[in-house]
């Protein structure tokens, strides 16, 4: 089993980089961030405030699950509910950062994330899954931008999705979250030192495939 773990903060155009690659390249994409964002719903739905120390008891007891969807999408169910819309929601997001600290609920949610390890290749994307997840993993890279790309791009996916969108205010929440991510004391967000960093501020989409498909047949070789 080979593991290309793909980190970095929001707005790098992640996602859509690790789903991509792992379909050219044949592999298994595992979307971590899913899961914490299902855990946050979880915490939600029982009327717990994130940051209180029953959120651990709440995501223990809750059955997360990802599974394949149609092109290259997740599937992600929260007690048999399907909930891979609802936790792309504001709400969900604004709660995230605070569940996603407890290092409890990390621990579990790391347990889940290595179950996922059965495939040959498996492209992971998150935040500390070059550090902590898959430490030894073939292929580690972390993905840049400035923060004033990431708020713009987060601007644009907004506006195309006909949400409502004030730039300023989604360079702030940028900042905000990459400021929680990155302090706090369980897994902060950080580039693993044998990681690739690559600045997508400057690049496309295709130029950012190109390089980490090159980067998998140096590494790991042709699948
Ligand atoms: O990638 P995303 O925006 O869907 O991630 C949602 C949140 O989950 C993000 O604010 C940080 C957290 N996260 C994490 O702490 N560790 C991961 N491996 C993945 C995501």
């Amino acid at each position: 089993m080979s593991v290309v773990a793909i980190d970095g903060p929001a707005g790098t155009g992640k996602s859509t980089v690790a789903r991509r690659l792992a379909d050219r390249v044949g592999a298994h994409y595992l979307d971590t961030g899913a899961m914490y964002r299902a855990a946050t719903l979880a915490v939600q739905r029982a009327d717990v405030a994130p940051d209180s120390d029953d959120v651990a008891r709440v995501v223990a007891a809750a059955d997360i699950r990802l599974a394949p969807g149609e092109d290259g999408t997740t599937v992600v169910t929260l007690d048999g509910d399907d909930v891979s819309a609802e936790i792309r929601t504001d709400t969900v997001t604004a709660d995230v950062s605070a569940v996603s600290a407890n290092a409890d609920v990390r621990e579990r949610l790391v347990d889940l994330q290595r179950d996922h390890a059965d495939s040959a290749l498996l492209v992971v994307e998150g935040r500390d899954i070059g550090t902590v997840v898959f430490p030894t993993a073939a292929l580690k890279v972390f993905l840049t931008a400035t923060p004033e790309a990431r708020a713009e791009r987060r601007h644009r996916q907004n506006i195309a999705a006909g949400r409502e969108s004030v730039l300023d205010e989604v360079l702030d929440s940028v900042n905000r979250r990459d400021h929680l991510d990155s302090t706090r004391a369980a897994s902060p967000l950080r580039a693993a030192d044998d990681a690739v960093l690559v600045d997508t501020s400057d690049m496309t989409l295709e130029q950012v495939l190109d390089r980490l498909t090159e980067l998998v047949s140096e590494r790991i070789g042709e699948h």
